[in-house]
């Protein structure tokens, strides 16, 4: 489909890295629904300098049928670098490295990292420029409007990282005030395509294969990022990669809902332990039962009182129970 350097990536249909949900179990089970490339949570790249033992948790993992990229946040190339060198010791299963430069959280942007970068393409440059010649792996980068919705600040930012030789650039046209919320700004980077001679990578709002097809469609990009859209909806990876194919699309119904919902919990078990995996669990398992029939107290309980994978088999046998009556 396309290439991330000298990766082969088989599906146009990608994980957004989501901190606090795409830990190695979410990406595997995303895997498995046929995204093309996952990426970790962000990870701090002071973290790692400093030794921190749950910042190094986020960096080993398994190796998946498909690539992984650790992504990376912080405000400088040189710490960039030696926190990606760290990543390189301390796992072989690294495929690639990806760059932070979109998130808007004030704990993030007022130390310099995230959006902030894009106050200083030349930055961003340096940064892609110091981690590809630390590791000589592929670095690509996540980026956003920039600070206001104009064109000038993610295009300079675009041209550095491309003359730094990124390996792909993925956008998600908000501004860093935007956060969120409401519509992407499909307006500014329409046919953005042309001017980025590497894989481009489209995240916003991709909640249906609609969305999946007209973001294509305006920018021309090779690929879009799947995040809030997949989460309790892994089908929606596989059906964005259907159509495409020419391939009929599967819709989701209860049962499998509940076998997606559990196979998810028991991956999160593996990886975290039970009473730490099931309430990370709490965030996500709801989401499976969005617009089911009187799901309501079901998603409730699921937020609230999931504690055991035994909680989870209870609660889902009680929502059964109530929905044949
Ligand atoms: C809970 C959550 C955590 C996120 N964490 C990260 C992150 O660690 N790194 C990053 O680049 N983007 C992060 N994002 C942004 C997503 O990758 C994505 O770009 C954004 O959600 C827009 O896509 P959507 O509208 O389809 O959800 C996060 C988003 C959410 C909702």
């Amino acid at each position: 489909m396309f290439k991330i350097g000298n990766l082969e990536i088989k599906s146009n249909v990608v994980l957004a890295p989501m901190a606090g949900i795409t830990s190695s179990a979410y990406r595997k089970f995303c895997a498995s629904f046929g995204v093309g490339y996952v990426v970790t949570e962000m990870v701090s790249d002071m973290g790692l300098i400093y030794g921190n033992k749950e910042t190094k948790s986020y960096v080993t993992f398994e190796k998946l049928d498909v690539p992984t990229g650790v992504q990376l946040f912080g405000n400088s190339a040189e710490n960039l670098a030696k926190a990606a060198l760290i990543c390189e010791k301390l796992n072989e299963n690294i495929d690639f490295y990806d760059i932070n430069m979109g998130c808007p959280v004030p704990k993030v942007t007022k130390t310099g990292a995230g959006s902030s970068l894009m106050n200083n393409p030349t930055l961003c440059g340096d940064i892609v420029r110091a981690i590809k010649e630390a590791t000589h792996k592929p670095v690509t980068v996540k980026i956003r409007l920039g600070a206001a919705n104009s064109k000038d600040q993610f295009l300079k930012v675009i041209d550095e990282t491309i003359k730094a030789g990124v390996d792909l650039i993925a956008i998600h046209p908000r501004s860093a005030k935007e956060m969120y919320g409401g519509k992407p700004h499909w307006e500014l980077i329409e046919n953005l395509k042309e001017r980025v001679n590497v894989p481009l990578i489209i995240s916003g709002n991709i909640f249906t294969v609609e969305d999946a097809v007209e973001a294509l469609k305006i920018t021309g990009a090779d690929g879009v990022m799947v995040a809030r859209g997949g989460m309790g909806n892994p089908l929606l990876i596989t059906n964005i990669n259907n159509y495409f194919n020419d391939k009929e699309l599967s819709e989701p119904n209860l049962d499998k809902q509940i076998d997606y919902c559990l196979q998810l919990a028991r991956l999160l078990i593996e990886e975290k332990g039970e009473a730490i995996g099931m309430r990370v669990y709490r965030s996500i398992a709801s989401k499976f039962f969005d617009g089911f029939p009187k799901s309501k107290p079901l998603k409730c309980r699921l937020s609230t009182e999931l504690n055991s994978y035994n909680d989870l088999l209870r609660i889902i046998e009680d929502y059964k129970k109530e929905i044949v009556i």
